[in-house]
């Protein structure tokens, strides 16, 4: 019809035509307003991502492949050198100082919840256990919990590691390397996690890295994957042409120097994802080949696409949320992960969802 109008208004144009113009403009404009509003709430954090959604995702991969800084195979018997900015000191063997290395032979998990979490913070740990950690069997399937920790840099830093000894003995759920434990650090405890997994727990068919300030829904997550694929999978909240930030400021910023591509690869963001356990053995060769920026989530994105392996939509976008969904029973029963505004609304959510009585 369209068409038609093109043709006819080459001699003289009439009002039908001019009316069906305005109103295919009027659709246009209505469905950028849907994207505008509906995909940035409902589906992920960025608009950005909305952008990218006219990429086509092939293309996309290729180009972010065939631009990371690779390196040629390093071995961790190499000596250390330090990083260069928007790097991390990766490979290297770091060493454990607290483990629990049977806890996946006595345990046999189907499940491992691995949560970083800085040394300092017993309070979010004691939280967790009290909650969401404490659910340690769903059906016939066995969770496990574990907290990562580096190193405490604060000054009463001896009496820190005295506490997390005692901690330790106390309740077995931590794990310790010798890095300093902080924010530009993360990449470091990501891998040294993978390494871990791949180390003391490759039995166990999931493990989840989540962050200390989340609502998990234990059960929910366990449902999810009983009909998830066992292999080459990783899923959560997932960015898709996300794109990477350059302004100096930002806590993400990325310089083209280290990352040239406008977009990021697909990633699953790290609030909490999920991934089966012949993973962490793939990431980690290729942790040796592609160079470790600082951004977590982010670096395992690089890495999955190294690997040609792509990372998993959710069945269901409303399971990870990144900003706190604000708490009703039912909503909560439906979802996976979400923020929160606090630690006392983590607890206070947990509890009441575990009330006996319909959800819904
Ligand atoms: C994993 O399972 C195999 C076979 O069941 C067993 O031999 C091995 O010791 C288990 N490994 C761990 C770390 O539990
Ligand atoms: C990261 O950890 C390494 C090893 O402990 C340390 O040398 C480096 O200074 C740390 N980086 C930051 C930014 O804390
Ligand atoms: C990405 O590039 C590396 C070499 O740079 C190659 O070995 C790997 O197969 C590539 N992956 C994909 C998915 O093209």
């Amino acid at each position: 019809m369209v068409e038609d109008c093109e043709k006819q208004s080459k001699g003289q144009s009439n009002s039908r035509c001019r009316s069906l113009r305005l109103y295919v403009i009027f659709t246009v404009f209505l469905v950028l307003v849907l994207c505008y509003y509906i995909i940035p709430n409902e589906m992920s954090a960025s608009w950005a991502i909305a952008v990218g959604l006219l990429l086509p995702e092939k293309f996309a991969t290729q180009t972010i492949n065939a631009s990371l800084n690779t390196v040629s195979v390093v071995t961790s018997a190499e000596r250390w050198k330090p990083p260069e900015p928007y790097y991390v000191a990766y490979p290297y063997k770091y060493n454990l100082l607290l483990n629990e290395p049977e806890k996946c032979q006595r345990e046999k998990p189907f499940l491992i919840l691995m949560v970083p979490v800085s040394p300092s913070n017993t309070a979010a740990r004691d939280a967790i256990r009290s909650t969401w950690g404490s659910e340690r069997l769903v059906g016939d399937k066995t969770v496990s919990v574990l907290f990562l920790l580096g190193l405490p840099t604060s000054e009463n830093r001896d009496t820190l590691q005295q506490n997390l000894l005692q901690e330790s003995e106390k309740n077995h759920d931590l794990i310790q390397n010798d890095f300093w434990d902080s924010y530009y650090n993360l990449t470091i405890k990501t891998m040294v996690m993978l390494e871990w997994l791949s180390v003391y727990c490759q039995n166990a068919s999931y493990a989840m890295k989540i962050d200390s300030d989340m609502f998990l829904n234990v059960k929910k997550l366990v449902e999810m994957l009983q009909s998830a694929p066992k292999q080459n999978y990783m899923t959560g909240l997932v960015a898709r042409h996300a794109m990477v930030l350059r302004d100096p400021s930002s806590k993400w910023y990325l310089p083209k120097t280290v990352y040239k591509p406008p977009l990021y690869p697909p990633y699953a963001l790290g609030l909490g994802y999920v991934f089966s356990l012949d993973l962490p053995e793939k990431l980690i060769k290729a942790a040796q080949r592609v160079k470790p920026v600082y951004i977590e989530d982010v670096f395992l994105g690089m890495c999955m696409t190294h690997l040609g392996i792509g990372v998993t939509d959710p069945p269901d976008g409303s399971l990870f949320n990144v900003f706190p969904v604000t708490y009703n029973r039912c909503r909560y029963s439906k979802l996976i992960a979400t923020t929160t505004h606090s630690m006392n609304d983590q607890v206070e959510f947990w509890k009441d969802l575990q009330r006996p009585g319909p959800y819904c």
